[in-house]
């Protein structure tokens, strides 16, 4: 079968930059990654794009807590998450970020051409503020007591006792998860996305045949229950992208987390010219776009990502394609029990190919869970990878090797297995096509099992021993390492690693229409182990060592600071009592002209007050400190400035810039105490 050569993008969901790559989210970018190998194998043109996810509430408080600026946090991030995948032999095209010029371009002219077209409306809502923090707080920032069932430790959008859901203004007794204050409701205007405008549109999407039966079932459900509109809009302080039109409004991290597909494209298409942006995007683009993602995000990927690129004359995903959850063991991963697996810690004692195997052997083009269980993943990998596959190439290498020069036959002699072997390709590859991988590797272990049969029957290692045998034992082994090289022909989607090290022994490169043709007359190399067996001690030593991970992350977060600025050398308490701190109220504050770093304070010590010129220009809003308590350094000799005298000095804590905290003594202590 010739087929013309199609234009495919591929991206999987993008991970968000505020933790480690863990197994579970390696189920996703390996089932893509074995479908794109497979299409390039085909020689079809294929780009397999991703990036960090890298905006956010819970980014931007994650790089607060370690006390970095979230472009730093996310650059580290971005760079251990590329060294996962990469050693997983995830191949991608290429890796970008969320936090780039390109997807703030395209973030912007989605948004503005949505907007021009009317899809923007604007609303005034009340949410959940955190009057210390002085931020709204995303549901997931907020704790209390389910309002159904009362259990405490509660967040924001539903129960884990009860499974209730409900608004975080229902919660009883609510808390901010961010600083520990009591939340406040507060008014905000924010910015909505017209979903139910594209109603029509995404009904005839989900009748067209095309989606996961799983995935049309949903959207049903959720035409049924009634679209919504979407909210679009966060208010400052927030680590994204500022809307264009709406200071200090902020694009809510999932408007401009798929466009990140666009902007990862766009970036490999400037810097590689690799392929067309325009052509893979326009309206009437001829191209395919699939997205590989995880049955959590089906609701942004299905109804709002469709619609947004629709409403800004964008063309509109081929398919979406949904995969199930990991379960480890038959349970939810769990740090306790050490089934909370970071991909780096599986890597630092398993073979990639060994999990990539074990996934595709288990995956369908379902939206069902896949459970690792890891007695079986070490008894599947063994039996067919090495067991049965890497069996037939060990049996025959040596006589080839020892008896005839390293060649392989001439003359095959038309075996009957070689044809079948040979056809079944179109079956393999039309269970990859359609993502049926567990189909494709029980069809390839079917064949493996004959290949062993037949090597069993015919006993090489009996013929051998006499000589007259020699040309029969010749061929046998040369149609040994025949149906062994086209089933590696049909596993190098899935386990690339391994297929180099056979390429090497073959002296070859597989390519899929490789199975049209056989080795004859063919020099191999000497052969060398190609895959070791698990053993269930290291598999026992990965599960030690994540629980250990999880003990020293629980027992002590530690965020480096001492590293980077060590205690200073011991003092004596006379030493200590020399500086005598106070408690002042902050009478005034108010920018100083001409200074870029500094606020001018009046403190107030109760009997008198103070001028002090503090450097904390860049974190605070004058306006915003007045009447605050802090502490004052109160015998500072005074110091002549530019600006005038500054007589003592506030303490504060943190790098600089805008991470600089100054201290806030609890309720009650009053102006001119002294701090000991
Ligand atoms: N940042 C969003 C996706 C934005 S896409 C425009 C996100 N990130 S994530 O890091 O939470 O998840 C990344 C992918 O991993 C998602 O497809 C998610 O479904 C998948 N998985 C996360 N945990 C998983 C398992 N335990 N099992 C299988 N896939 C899992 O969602
Ligand atoms: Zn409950």
């Amino acid at each position: 079968m010739t087929t013309a050569t199609r234009k495919i993008l591929v991206t999987n969901a993008l991970p968000y930059a505020n933790g480690p790559i863990h197994i579970g989210h390696m189920l996703g970018y390996i089932q893509a990654d074995i479908w794109v190998r497979f299409q390039k194998m085909r020689g079809h043109e294929c780009h397999y794009m991703c990036a960090d996810d890298a905006h956010g509430t819970p980014i931007m408080l994650k790089a607060q807590q370690l006390g970095i600026a979230p472009e730093q946090m996310i650059e580290e991030m971005n760079r251990a998450h590329q060294a996962d995948f990469g050693d997983f032999h995830v191949a991608f095209d290429h890796y970008y970020s969320t936090h780039s010029p390109e997807n703030r371009e395209l973030a912007e002219l989605i948004y503005t051409r949505l907007r021009d077209a009317g899809h923007i409306k604007t609303k005034t809502i009340k949410q959940l503020f955190d009057p210390q923090k002085e931020m709204f707080l995303p549901d997931r920032f907020v704790k209390g007591e389910c309002p159904k069932c009362g259990a405490a430790d509660q967040y924001g959008d539903n129960c884990d006792v009860c499974g209730a859901t409900y608004a975080p203004t229902e919660l009883k007794n609510p808390t901010s998860a961010v600083s520990g204050a009591t939340p406040e409701l507060r008014e905000s205007e924010h910015y909505f996305f017209d979903l139910p405008a594209f109603e029509d549109m995404l009904k005839a999407w989900t009748r067209s045949g095309s989606l996961q039966e799983e995935m049309a079932n949903k959207l049903n459900e959720w035409f049924e229950a009634g679209l919504q509109r979407w909210d679009i809009s966060r208010d400052a302080p927030y680590f994204g992208f500022e809307i264009p039109d709406a200071p200090g409004k902020y694009f809510y991290v999932w408007l401009d987390a798929p466009i990140g597909y666009m902007s990862s494209f766009k970036h490999y298409c400037a810097t590689t010219g690799n392929a067309d942006f325009d052509s893979y995007w326009k309206a009437d683009s001829d191209a395919e776009v699939y997205h590989f993602i995880g049955k959590d995000i089906i609701y942004f990927h299905s109804l709002f990502w469709p619609a947004m690129l629709k409403g800004a004359n964008f063309r509109q995903p081929t398919n979406v394609w949904a995969h199930g959850f990991i379960t480890v063991n038959g349970t939810k991963m769990s740090k306790s029990k050490g089934t909370f697996i970071m991909a780096r810690t599986y890597l630092d004692h398993l073979d990639p190919d060994y999990l990539r195997y074990y996934f595709a052997a288990k995956l369908t083009s379902r939206i069902d869970d896949l459970d690792l269980n890891l007695t079986d993943f070490a008894q599947r990998v063994n039996s067919d990878l090495v067991g049965k596959v890497v069996n037939i190439a060990s049996r025959c290498a040596g006589f080839i090797q020892k008896k005839f020069d390293g060649k392989l036959a001439n003359d095959l002699g038309e075996h009957p297995l070689l044809a079948e072997f040979q056809q079944a390709g179109e079956t393999i590859a039309d269970a990859y096509e359609k993502r049926e991988f567990s189909r494709a590797m029980r069809d390839i272990m079917a064949l493996a099992d004959k290949a062993n049969f037949y090597i069993a029957e015919a006993e090489p290692w009996q013929l051998i021993k006499d000589p007259a045998n020699s040309a029969q034992v010749h061929q046998i082994c040369s149609i040994g390492i025949n149906l062994f090289r086209l089933l590696m022909i049909y596993l190098k989607p899935a386990v690339p690693a391994l297929t180099e090290r056979v390429e090497a022994f073959l002296n070859e490169e597989l390519s899929w229409n490789s199975h049209q043709h056989l080795l004859t007359d063919h020099a191999i190399e000497p052969f060398k182990a190609l895959l070791q067996r698990i053993e269930m001690e290291k598999v026992e030593q990965m599960i030690d060592d994540s629980k250990a991970a999880n003990a020293e992350a629980t027992a002590k977060p530690d965020n480096g600071e001492l590293k980077k600025d060590p205690i200073s050398a011991e003092i004596s308490y006379e030493d200590f009592a020399k500086v005598d701190l106070r408690i002042v109220r902050i009478a005034n504050a108010e920018h100083v002209e001409g200074a870029d770093k500094l606020l001018k304070l009046t403190l107030d010590l109760g009997s008198e007050t103070r001028q002090v010129f503090a450097g904390i220009k860049s974190a605070y809003d004058p306006a915003k400190l007045i009447g605050q308590h802090t502490v004052m350094v109160a015998n500072l000799a005074p110091r002549k400035m530019r600006f005038g005298m500054s007589e003592g000095m506030v303490l504060a804590a943190g790098p600089g810039g805008a991470d600089l905290y100054i201290l806030n003594p609890h309720d009650g202590a009053k102006p001119g105490m002294r701090v000991k």
